[in-house]
């Protein structure tokens, strides 16, 4: 089975609030992307990675050459790594990204996010679509209890009032690297790319996409150390994770 990764690194990181995009934020010295690229280099399962960076973002194409370059020369095989202009929206970046990969059987997509993922959980993924499955999922069970709220009907008590609460013991938080076969997620863009602006900004994963033809979606053990960098206290939790189980 030949196998590629998309790693998604063309967001703005807003939420950060560095002003560079968040695939450039230090952790621990070094940017998140570097971090994310070697993970998925060190899980042996790409055959071909492509990495969807900011629209001209040199730095970052960088960071891709020299960590590549870095590994290869430590003895590590080292698959070819492309950078590519991502998209405006994340659907858009794995699509431009998707189109590079054609001669794959099967694609991992990867948010640069999501820095620390384990090779582990790359090599789980993978192992789980060599085994027939069209989509595959790393996830988490649940620790705290989930609440689905409504607008409040007394706006003075408070903005939101509880709907109702789902059986925690059936949920689950959903984590990168998302494995499809070459095909399911090329459809499942190819669906999407009909969708409008409303429709697009409420795909926040390609399962949900994956999902919604019909396909099944299977889910094996994610991790906890693959948390999505997004706010500060994200930032500040990464480099202590880092500290005590390396990298
Ligand atoms: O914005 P959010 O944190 O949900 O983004 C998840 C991942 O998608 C990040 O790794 C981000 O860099 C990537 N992304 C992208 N292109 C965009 C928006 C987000 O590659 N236009």
């Amino acid at each position: 089975m030949q196998t590629g990764v998309i790693i998604v690194a063309a967001g703005s990181g807003e939420r950060l609030g560095y002003g560079i995009p968040k695939a450039q934020v230090p952790l621990a010295g070094e940017p998140i992307l570097a971090y994310a690229l070697r993970g998925v280099i060190a899980s042996g399962i790409a055959d071909a990675i492509c990495v969807a960076v900011p629209r001209h973002d040199e730095t970052l194409r960088q960071v891709c050459g020299e960590v590549s370059e870095a590994m290869a020369a430590d003895g590590t095989d080292c698959p070819p790594v492309l950078a590519i202009d991502g998209g405006t929206s994340r659907t858009d970046s794995v699509r431009e990204a998707l189109a590079t990969l054609q001669g794959v059987d099967a694609v991992l997509v990867h948010d640069a996010a999501r820095a620390l993922a384990p090779p582990e959980v790359f090599q789980r993924v993978a192992t789980a679509l060599a085994h027939g499955g069209e989509a595959v999922i790393p996830v988490r069970e649940m620790t705290d209890t989930v609440k689905m709220v409504e607008h409040s009907d007394n706006a003075a008590i408070a903005q939101d009032m509880v709907r109702e609460t789902p059986d925690r013991t059936r949920l689950r938080v959903v984590q990168t690297p998302q494995g499809f076969t070459l095909q399911a997620l090329t459809r499942a863009h190819a669906a999407a790319d009909l969708f409008d602006d409303q429709q697009a900004a409420a795909v926040t994963d390609d399962a949900m996409l994956v999902e919604s033809m019909g396909i099944p979606v299977y889910a094996v053990p994610g991790s906890d150390l693959s948390l999505k960098i997004t706010t500060e206290t994200d930032l500040v939790l990464a480099e202590a994770l880092l500290q005590k189980y390396g990298s």
